[in-house]
């Protein structure tokens, strides 16, 4: 879809949970078109799979090693200062306020943008509300990537990531403080079908139908009027597509996330709310989203 398609698309949305879910995935086509006009020719390749050249066979290591021979620095941060400018910067801008080249094909008139990293603020953490990530969860949201977002960097490898976590981190104050912590997480207990009617009535109680609708598809009462902290339209997770969760789909990833909350949208921490429930209905909660999935291979 063209950036001048968007608004008659933005229109449809309101009445179309569907096309919704389409829209960040022909962004996602677009740019990754733009990723490869605006970057130097083999950069972004080498960035992604300079960790694991060894593995690649004779045309693909060619090219991994020209581009490395010619362009990249051996000091560790001026490594992380390559990576961040041809696999980041794309998005999230040299200046880290979110406003690479690239980032015009993402919606520009909704949320999500790329992350403005000088505000500090973190959708995925395992701190409490309003607080800063701490490294492992900058280092988990790299790897993995954003599902429809961004791209997962795992294949860079641990040291590259870690020392873009230290990159990230320098463009917010935020960091200088010390770090918080992480909220401590019961273990899992078994999820089974049975828990799930229980959960329906949670789901109901906490007032989630509000934001994502009846049946999870995020389309509730409140969720057109929905802004996130920069003044967009955000629209509320569609449950019935788990493997689209920013924070995780695995029971643990869901209870860290309903939690904690994500900084800098509609979506609350429950953290207060779960410390006066008996302690299983959360995880009845949880059961019950899982019933909400359509996707294949899930609970019907
Ligand atoms: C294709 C564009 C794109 C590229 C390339 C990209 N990102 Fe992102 N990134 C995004 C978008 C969009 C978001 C916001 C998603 C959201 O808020 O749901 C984001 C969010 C983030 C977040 C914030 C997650 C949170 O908890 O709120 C971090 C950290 C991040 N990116 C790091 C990086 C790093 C490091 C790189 C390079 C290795 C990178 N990104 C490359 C698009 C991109
Ligand atoms: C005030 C509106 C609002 C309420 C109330 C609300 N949510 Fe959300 N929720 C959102 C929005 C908006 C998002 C999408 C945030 C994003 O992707 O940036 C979201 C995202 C989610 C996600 C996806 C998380 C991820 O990793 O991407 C889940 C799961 C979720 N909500 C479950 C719940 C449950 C369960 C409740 C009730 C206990 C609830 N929400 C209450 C607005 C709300």
């Amino acid at each position: 879809m063209s950036p001048s398609e968007q608004p008659t698309a933005r229109i449809q949305q309101h009445g179309s949970t569907s096309l919704r879910g389409r829209t960040p995935f022909s962004a996602i086509s677009i740019l990754a078109a733009s990723l490869v006009a605006l970057v130097p020719p083999g950069a972004l390749f080498t960035a992604l799979t300079a960790a694991r050249a060894e593995d690649h066979p004779a045309p693909e290591r060619r090219v991994a090693e020209d581009t490395a021979n010619q362009a990249e620095p051996t000091d560790p941060q001026q490594q992380a200062e390559h990576i961040y400018a041809t696999a980041c910067a794309p998005c999230h801008g040299s200046k880290g306020d979110g406003t690479g080249p690239a980032a015009f094909s993402i919606a520009p008139h909704i949320a999500p943008r790329p992350r403005d990293f000088t505000k500090g603020t973190y959708k995925l953490r395992s701190t409490p509300s309003g607080t800063a990530p701490v490294d492992a969860d900058l280092h988990r949201t790299i790897a993995r990537g954003i599902p429809r977002y961004m791209p997962a960097f795992a294949a860079l490898g641990d040291d590259a990531i870690a020392a873009l976590v230290e990159r990230v981190k320098g463009f917010s104050a935020k960091f200088a403080a010390p770090p918080p912590t992480s909220v401590r997480l019961p273990e899992p207990p078994a999820i089974d079908a049975g828990m799930a009617a229980s959960g329906a009535r949670v789901y109901e109680e906490l007032g989630c139908a509000a934001c994502h609708g009846p049946q999870g598809r995020g389309n509730g009462p409140a969720a057109a009027a929905l802004r996130d902290t920069a003044g967009l339209p955000i629209w509320p997770a569609d449950l019935a597509h788990p493997s689209w969760f920013k924070g995780g789909s695995s029971p643990a990833d869901i209870y860290r996330t309903l939690v904690t909350g994500m900084d800098g949208t509609p979506m609350p921490g429950y953290a207060d709310v779960f410390a006066d429930l008996a302690p299983e209905k959360p995880w009845q909660l949880i059961a019950y989203i899982a019933t909400l999935s359509r996707e294949r291979g899930s609970a019907p």
